[in-house]
């Protein structure tokens, strides 16, 4: 049997401009992420500063927009102080939060200039579990502060004369896990946060502000935490965080596809918090979300992913494998936050190389794309303007988790600048291709598509290997657009992307 589902686009029906952040990732002190992924010296694409050149051409071509630096879990016992200078007086320390020693040869000033030779906006946070406010106010003071100041002076005896002007600031990070270098309460954490925010707003009032919200939806202080956290930094915060990782423990293929409607849970609910904080104080302020990490993540999770005894530096950890189904799970996370384009304003793929990554490094060797890397470079390549809001039918699955849910996940784009539509669909049908015939009758006459792509394998298991990247889009040839319809068959377990221009 084919399934049949239809949609109705129209250019006045808008969600929201989408903000491109949400096509950022995530760059942490852990694993092979920074040392054998973004940075080897001696690697034979290194260039003079030790980037490897293979994984910034990946970097380029996934199309990521902004980069959050340097945790994570990390973060909560770093002391930037150690990753600025000379590099051969920078100290060797433990780092508590994966057992590892860090040898601090690459830190903000390595990163920014990666950031410029990427084309990524950074994404910096600031430490607030061994440390608080004071070094904070110094760390901005050393990144943006034009000069004549002591941190500002020595960010130029450095070598950075002109400041870094990092814009997206995070306070913290997964202040509420007990596994976390000094774990905060919502209401310890609510006033460091509150304090720090203020203090650094009044270094630069340029800056924005990401608050930690709950470590995942599933923590037992969830909702009462961003609540609390809200109620006393909502003067300070532009944002608040999320972190979704995505499992498929039970290997049931609906039920991983259900993950991806508990991200649309999880963002209605942290915006309703929000409000509800907004509301006590009858204002008109919204607090954004920033979805500063999530992917799939539960196979690499094993006690021995995840720390490897004798302070090891950068020993391989959380190096999961991606296979096709986590390819149509993080598309369909995509569309979710593009259809909540209102609120969603940032986001982070957790993480860019190596640990969890969409980019897979041999130390010394070669960089491949794994699966999960098409649907985020379709997205980046094609995800501009705004987010149209949808009349889709489609027929639905039962879901343990979710009870039913519609076989047709969507989203479009229209971009009014340029009369360019984008259409991203899934089917999560896994025996059943569909029908899906589009009406685009609001966007406009004279049409042309100008791509019509699919990821699709008959295999859910199947992965990428240094040799065969055997998950890659090829082109659907079934796509037809006549006149302001199209109409086209998405084969069962399929990932698909629609380009149309304006003719001219
Ligand atoms: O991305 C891996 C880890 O997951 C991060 O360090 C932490 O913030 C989260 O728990």
């Amino acid at each position: 049997m084919t399934l049949k589902a239809s949609i109705i686009a129209d250019r006045d029906f808008v969600i929201a401009p989408l903000d491109r952040r949400v096509f950022g990732t995530f760059v942490e002190h852990m694993g092979r992420c920074v040392y054998g992924g973004i940075y080897e010296p001696g690697h034979p694409t290194a260039d003079e500063h030790g980037f490897r050149g293979d994984v910034l051409a990946l970097t380029r071509e996934l199309g990521v927009t902004i980069v959050r630096y340097p945790g994570g879990n990390f973060l909560s016992g770093y002391d930037w102080e150690d990753g600025v200078g000379p590099k051969d007086q920078r100290p060797v320390k433990l780092d508590l939060a994966w057992f590892t020693t860090e040898t601090n040869q690459f830190g903000t000033n390595e990163f920014i200039t990666w950031c410029r030779k990427a084309e990524v906006e950074p994404m910096f946070a600031v430490n607030l579990g061994t440390r608080g406010p004071d070094e904070a106010r110094h760390f901005l003071e050393y990144c943006n502060h034009p000069g004549g100041t002591y941190y500002s002076e020595l960010r130029k005896s450095h070598g950075f004369e002109r400041p870094h002007d990092i814009k997206f600031w995070c306070l913290g990070n997964e202040m509420d896990g007990p596994w976390q270098t000094c774990a905060k309460t919502a209401t310890e954490y609510g006033r460091i946060a509150q304090e720090t925010g203020k203090v650094m707003k009044w270094v630069d009032p340029s800056i924005e502000l990401a608050a930690c919200g709950s470590s995942q939806r599933a923590m037992p202080t969830y909702a009462a935490w961003e609540y609390e956290v809200l109620d006393t930094c909502f003067d300070q915060v532009d944002y608040i965080s999320l972190h979704h990782y995505m499992r498929n423990d039970a290997n049931d293929i609906k039920e991983f596809f259900a993950e991806i409607e508990s991200l649309d849970y999880f963002i209605k609910e942290v915006a309703a918090v929000a409000d509800a904080v907004a509301a006590k104080r009858r204002s008109k302020k919204r607090i954004m979300l920033s979805l500063d990490e999530w992917n799939v993540w539960y196979k690499a999770h094993t006690p021995t992913d995840v720390k490897k005894p004798g302070w090891p530096e950068a020993p391989p950890l959380l190096e999961e494998i991606y296979n096709f189904e986590d390819a149509l799970v993080v598309g369909g996370a995509l569309i979710v936050m593009m259809n909540n384009a209102d609120r969603v304003k940032a986001g982070c793929l957790a993480q860019l190389v190596n640990v969890i990554g969409p980019i897979f490094t041999e130390t010394g060797g070669a960089a491949w794309r794994q699966t999960i890397f098409h649907p985020i470079a379709d997205c980046t390549r094609l995800g501009h303007g705004e987010v149209l809001r949808l009349k889709v039918n489609t027929t639905t699955f039962e879901s343990r988790a979710h009870g039913d849910i519609p076989h047709l996940l969507a989203t479009a784009i229209h971009n009014p600048q340029t009369g360019d539509v984008s259409i991203f669909a899934l089917n999560r049908s896994t025996e059943e291709a569909m029908d899906l015939s589009v009406d685009l009758r609001g966007l406009g006459e004279g049409l042309v598509m100008t791509a019509s792509t699919e990821l699709h394998h008959a295999n859910l298991k199947q992965v990428n290997t240094k040799n065969d990247e055997a998950i890659r889009p090829s082109v659907n040839e079934s796509a037809r657009l006549s006149g302001s319809a199209l109409t086209v068959v998405l084969k069962p377990q399929s990932w698909n992307v629609f380009a149309l221009k304006p003719a001219r």
